[in-house]
């Protein structure tokens, strides 16, 4: 484990979700049983990240504190952060430049969900690399609504392009960034696009021009889900409810993630348990005691 720190980006307009998020912000919906932000938080957690710095509108950060705190309960430190205006997702690393102080970082979307066999080791691989940076590619359906990582034969990427008419593969770049400490200073180097804003795309051209961009695949055990529209809202919480009933378990458990990792301990977990009785959320975190190592 290295000093990495944990960004999330958790700001935006969520335009497509109008009417529901003119008054709540889109990374508090419910997906299922948990406000959306708990699955890229846990995500972080599962990398072992504890210091986390996480970015609202400025209208929204109360409600988040309210959800989340100090992240102490958890066994984490996060820190508030603003972004005045949705200037994209690159300010991302402007607004938490102070906060990282040249540490390398993990950023992920609040809005974006990961489920798969595997995640932690993938994590750890990525977490392992002090310089450069790593982002997970997927493969997906409709490519050209997002950026598109173009590879050569090797697997060596070639170009990451933004929404291209003609996408040069089927892998998306997903919401989850691995960059090491230049991040800030490659990210005020980079200028506004048309459309005003500062792109992940534009960012990540810059390592990839110094030969320094891996990209992670992330394979067919893997779900990586969006959640950005009102139907796919909807199917990520079907996802989520589908998958923990059958199997019994929980995705996107902060309180699980905390507990596996040894940030809290047992009477902590049953402290946690106890603020949920009436559901079946706090029996789940109940019953994880003594589960620790198996
Ligand atoms: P998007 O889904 O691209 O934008 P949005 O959330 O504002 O939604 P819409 O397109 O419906 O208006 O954003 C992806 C994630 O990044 C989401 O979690 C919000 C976050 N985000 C910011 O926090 N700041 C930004 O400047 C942008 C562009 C996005």
């Amino acid at each position: 484990m290295t000093d990495r720190k944990g960004l999330i980006l958790a700001g935006g307009t969520g335009s497509r979700l109008w009417p529901i998020t003119q008054g709540i912000s889109k990374q508090l919906m419910p997906i299922y049983d948990k406000p959306m932000i708990y699955y890229p938080l846990s995500v972080l957690m599962l990398a072992g990240i504890r210091d986390i710095g996480i970015i609202t509108t400025p209208a929204d950060q109360a409600q988040f504190q309210n959800l989340l705190g100090d992240g102490s309960q958890w066994g984490l430190s996060i820190t508030w952060l603003v972004q005045p205006k949705p200037e994209g997702l690159a300010q991302a690393y402007l607004v938490g430049e102070a906060f990282l102080d040249g540490a390398p970082s993990a950023m992920v979307l609040g809005d974006n969900i990961f489920f798969g066999h595997g995640l932690p080791e993938m994590l750890a691989a990525a977490d392992a690399k002090p310089d450069g940076g790593t982002v997970f590619g997927y493969r997906v359906s409709d490519p050209e609504r997002y950026g598109v990582v173009g590879m050569d034969a090797d697997g060596k990427v070639t170009q990451i392009i933004e929404k291209p008419a003609v996408p040069p593969s089927p892998y998306a770049v997903t919401g989850l960034y691995f960059l090491d400490g230049t991040a800030p200073a490659r990210a005020r180097s980079i200028t506004p696009s048309a459309r005003g804003e500062l792109e992940i795309t534009a960012l990540l051209e810059t390592y990839l021009a110094d030969g320094s961009l891996t990209v992670e695949r992330m394979g067919r055990g893997y779900a990586w889900l969006d959640t950005g529209t009102h139907g796919s809202l909807l199917d990520a919480g079907n996802f989520v409810r589908t998958l923990q009933s059958r199997q019994g378990m929980q995705t996107g458990c902060p309180e699980e993630v905390a507990y596996l990792q040894g940030w809290i301990d047992d009477a902590a977990l049953l402290d946690l348990a106890d603020r949920y009785e009436k559901t079946e959320y706090g029996a789940y975190l109940r019953g994880l005691q003594g589960t620790r190592g198996m």
